[in-house]
């Protein structure tokens, strides 16, 4: 099967390579999916220019985590899945996966049926996005019917935020989120009741008190005013020096970096959101694997709507 794989520690384009490798045979709780499309993540591009010192996850040379595909083989143990299903997944994270291939070999758990309603690149590029977003408001105790709740996304337009912001709206929330002006538009589409533009200081400052803060920005720090005595912080990125103090000061609690984890269970549930309509997947740019260095170029410009997605025959 052909797959991607990286030969070193570098640029997208001076190491990544399509090579063909032997085909993964499934375990007795693994299934084999042939690939249709695969989310590139912003961890994707860090661990092929960082290598194998990238903290808790582990490094391969054959890169990707998210997919979504049809099942083509059942380990003997799986009665979950069968042959001809189409699922979707965060694979084994924080372990190495390899779903960047053809056909990859998936613990049955990490999958859920994919959602009839979406195309296979909304399929491939949710799992880690959107179970990110799912295990931060957990952490928040943002879970079950959060009607009169008042959430703070920070960077709402991106993978992640964009699916929090959704999550967050079929919950009930009052959602409020930061992107640049020209994506606010697309940010009130997808249900944000407030968009704020993150360049401009009195808005931010004006932003009053919410009860959960998930923020998806690097060095990401909320506005003071938006924090009261009890409000729930959470990053995905970490906090720059000093933040944490200063937040603290001002009522917040939580103030946890999470890690996102492989969770085939909350997929099924994203699956039947979807499929009620309430959540849709944004593609940036979907790119076929022959472009996997210019998709790892686009994920790398930070300035994303939404996903980006490899995509197979
Ligand atoms: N801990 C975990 O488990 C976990 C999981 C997933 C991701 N992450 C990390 O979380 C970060 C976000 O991931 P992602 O996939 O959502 O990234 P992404 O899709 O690449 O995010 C890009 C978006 O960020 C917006 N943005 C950049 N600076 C901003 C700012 N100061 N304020 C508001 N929006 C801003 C950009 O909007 P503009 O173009 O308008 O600037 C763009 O829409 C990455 O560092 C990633 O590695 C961590």
């Amino acid at each position: 099967m052909r797959a991607v794989r990286y030969t070193g520690v570098g640029a997208a384009a001076e190491v990544t390579e399509l090579v063909d490798i032997a085909d993964p045979v499934p375990a007795e709780d693994e299934v084999l999916v042939r690939v249709g499309a695969v989310g590139l993540n912003p961890v994707d591009v860090k661990i092929r220019a960082a290598g194998s010192d990238f903290g808790p996850i582990e490094y391969s040379t054959l890169p990707g985590w998210d997919l979504a595909g049809e099942v083509v083989a059942t380990g003997a143990a799986v009665a979950s899945l069968e042959v001809g299903d189409a699922v979707f997944g965060l694979a084994r994270f924080p372990r190495a996966a390899h779903t960047l291939a053809e056909l990859v070999a998936v613990p049955a758990a990490d999958l859920a049926k994919a959602p009839t309603s979406w195309k296979v690149e909304q399929q491939g590029g949710a799992p880690l996005a959107v179970l990110t977003a799912w295990h931060a408001f957990e952490a928040a105790g943002l879970v079950g019917d959060a009607a009169g709740k008042r959430v703070l996304v920070l960077g709402g337009a991106g993978g992640v935020g964009h699916l929090a912001v959704q999550v967050a709206k079929a919950r009930g929330a009052h959602v409020i989120a930061t992107a640049s002006a020209a994506k606010h538009p697309t940010l009130a589409d997808l249900g944000a009741d407030e968009t704020v533009d993150y360049r401009d200081d009195a808005a931010l400052a004006a932003i009053e008190p919410v009860d959960v803060v998930l923020s998806t920005v690097d060095d990401g720090v909320p506005p003071l005013g938006a924090i009261r005595e009890g409000t729930a912080v959470i990053t995905i990125t970490g906090f720059p020096d000093g933040a944490v103090e200063a937040l603290r000061a001002a009522g917040a609690t939580g103030l946890d970096r999470i890690m996102v984890s492989a969770d085939g269970a909350a997929l099924a549930e994203v699956a039947a959101l979807a499929d009620a309509g309430r959540l849709t997947v944004l593609v940036d740019r979907a790119f076929p694997l022959e472009e996997v260095v210019a998709a790892q170029e686009r994920v790398e410009s930070g300035r994303v709507t939404g996903k980006v997605v490899v995509t197979l025959p």
